[in-house]
């Protein structure tokens, strides 16, 4: 099963854009590693530059070594082209992990390639559940959790649902939240010059705007839907300036259903932004409107209110212990007025959410290797 060269090659594989920051802190800490060959694997989920390769440039990553290129398309036609396409390259490098990180339709579809190949699978961002079955994230999250190697979670609440789900505890390991190594990260390359440029660029003030982001398919795939909620932050964008980066299928969506607003002049509807311009915002508004998953871990890090337009969430954490609280239409009014009269709740930052999680990682990883009797690695890492 194993390759008994000196080298240790690790896949890691990563194809939406909120892998990319998830992927990062450990590409860098694992090129620390002598006995380590690290390659990056995109396999094309998304592809627009602001989508992708964006974020490869601000987060001092190399160009994939393998891109697919596999684009959009039906969940399992995109799911079936990232197996064929991936499947030729694992088994011309052989690689003896594939690391996959969070929920997106390349973690799942390369988890399964790489086990029916007999190569082992780490997952990164392991455990989380939001018991929703019509959500393909915890299809994805499921799955990819039901096959891997290592799980490594964000939060005890992982670990409590892998258990429940009957995984052996000694695949659970709790790292912490990666994502926040990225955000601890990109937090000290930003300068009150570099902050001075993003708000004025978006003529907004510090701690005078809201910032929305919107994409999952039980918000942007129907069109009722879809018009209820922009109209609804158009009239927010009357009390407070509104920016609203538009994910792609968002914005398709509002073409493909001929919704034709008129949008208030305080309603700015910007392109998809880079992450430290994302960042910025993030940091110096009232508050965040989303439906994305690490939003609502960014928001608790940086002690920012958040409301989630969801009816459930992956990351209870961030409500229980962080600024964070789920909102549905009936009730986003009378949450924004607490947030707006200064009374929201004060959150505190989850355990282990430290930015050292890469750190953690490599280290259990090559406890693993040692463990299941690589006789290169021992060599390399005696300590282990
Ligand atoms: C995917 C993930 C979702 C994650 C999100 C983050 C799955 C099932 N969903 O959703 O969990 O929260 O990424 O952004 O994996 N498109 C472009 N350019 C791109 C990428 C997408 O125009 O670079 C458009 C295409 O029309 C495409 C649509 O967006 O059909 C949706 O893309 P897709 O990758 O299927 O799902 P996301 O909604 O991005």
């Amino acid at each position: 099963m194993y390759r008994m060269s000196n080298l240790l090659k690790i896949f890691l594989v990563v194809g939406a854009r909120p892998n990319f920051m998830k992927m990062a802190p450990l590409y860098l800490e694992l090129t620390k590693e002598k006995g380590i060959k690290t390659l990056i694997m995109h396999t094309g989920q998304h592809y627009d530059y602001q989508m992708s390769q964006a974020f490869f440039e601000e987060l001092d990553l190399p160009k994939p070594h393998y891109y697919l290129g596999v684009g959009s398309g039906t969940h399992a036609g995109q799911t079936g082209k990232i197996m064929i396409e991936s499947e030729k390259v694992l088994l011309k490098e052989k690689p003896d992990l594939v690391v996959v990180f969070g929920d997106v339709n390349s973690t799942l579809a390369c988890s399964i390639t790489a086990k029916k190949l007999f190569i082992p699978v780490a997952h990164v961002e392991a455990g989380l559940r939001s018991f929703d079955m019509t959500m393909p994230e915890e299809i994805n999250r499921k799955v990819t959790d039901g096959i891997s190697d290592l799980l490594f979670t964000p939060s005890k609440d992982g670990n409590e649902n892998l258990m429940k789900e009957g995984i052996n505890h000694n695949k659970i390991h709790l790292v912490g939240n990666i994502m926040i190594d990225s955000l601890i990260t990109i937090l000290k390359k930003i300068d009150k010059f570099y902050e001075d440029k993003i708000l004025q660029k978006f003529d907004l003030q510090r701690g005078n705007c809201v910032l929305i982001t919107l994409h999952r398919p039980s918000n942007v795939d129907s069109k009722d839907n879809l018009e209820k909620i922009l109209n609804s932050l158009n009239n927010l964008s009357q009390k407070i300036p509104v920016i609203f980066p538009m994910h792609p299928r968002t914005r398709k969506n509002i073409d493909k259903y001929g919704i034709n607003l008129t949008f208030n002049e305080r309603f700015n509807i910007s392109e998809p932004l880079k992450y430290k311009e994302f960042i910025v915002l993030e940091k110096y508004a009232k508050f965040v409107l989303t439906d994305s998953g690490g939003i609502q871990e960014e928001t608790t890090y940086l002690n920012l209110p958040c409301l989630t337009l969801r009816p459930n969430t992956e990351r209870p954490i961030t409500v229980t212990e962080g600024t964070n609280e789920l909102v549905n239409m009936r009730n986003i009014e009378e949450k924004v007025g607490l947030i707006l009269s200064g009374s929201w709740k004060q959150g505190k930052t989850p355990e282990l959410w430290d930015g050292k999680v890469a750190e953690r990682i490599v280290k259990e990883i090559l406890r693993f290797f040692r463990g299941s009797m690589i006789k290169s690695a021992v060599r390399l890492y005696p300590d282990f």
